[in-house]
């Protein structure tokens, strides 16, 4: 099967605000319902959430665990620099923590009790570097990494991730700004 990949970071500051505003709702919520649907057992401990993108995943999974700390990894400046902003308004700034770097580069003081990842792997060139990460940065016989949506769009568009995006981004509605 041939792999169609978007480039890699989502760097470019119009992108970004772009696909902050865009309307995530059902499938952001339905990301972290069905993380503590599937892991009931997960109230408390530190989730790595790589590719987190201006934090809209974060910020609902803070909500819905109180007694989680969450780290955000984006090589984005501008999702970065969104995403701080949104976790001030959301007054989760202690609990939620953004890095600007590529996931591949990242290193942890300890490893994490979660990994989580939400349309991250199609910008991938090397999807291993992916696994390799998630193995290298959770904590052993912890929860599971929480992945999304790669099928999900590959139900919609089993071809092209583009036109994913592009239904996304015509959905766009003032959410933060
Ligand atoms: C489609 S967005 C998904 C954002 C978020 N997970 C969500 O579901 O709303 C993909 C994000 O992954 C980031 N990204 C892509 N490759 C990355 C890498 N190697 N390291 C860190 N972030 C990366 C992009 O900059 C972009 O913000």
């Amino acid at each position: 099967m041939e792999r169609v990949r978007e480039p890699e970071l989502m760097d470019d500051p119009d992108q970004a605000l772009a696909y902050a505003r865009a309307d995530f709702e059902e499938e952001n919520q339905g990301f972290v319902d069905r993380f503590v649907e599937f892991y009931p057992e997960f109230k408390a401990g530190h989730v790595l959430d790589l590719g987190c993108g201006p934090a809209d995943i974060p910020i609902r999974l803070a909500r819905k665990l109180p007694e989680c700390r969450i780290t955000g990894v984006d090589g984005s400046p501008p999702m970065i620099a969104i995403g701080l902003d949104v976790i001030c308004v959301a007054g989760l700034a202690d609990r939620i923590a953004l890095r600007c770097e590529r996931f591949q580069d990242t290193v942890l003081p300890e490893r994490a009790n979660a990994v989580i990842s939400n349309s991250l792997l199609h910008h991938v060139p090397n999807p291993l570097q992916f696994w390799y990460t998630v193995k290298k940065l959770a904590q052993p016989g912890e929860t599971p990494p929480g992945y999304g949506s790669e099928d999900r769009r590959g139900a919609k568009h089993p071809r092209c991730n583009n036109e994913c995006l592009s239904d996304r981004r015509s959905r766009v509605d003032q959410k933060y700004y």
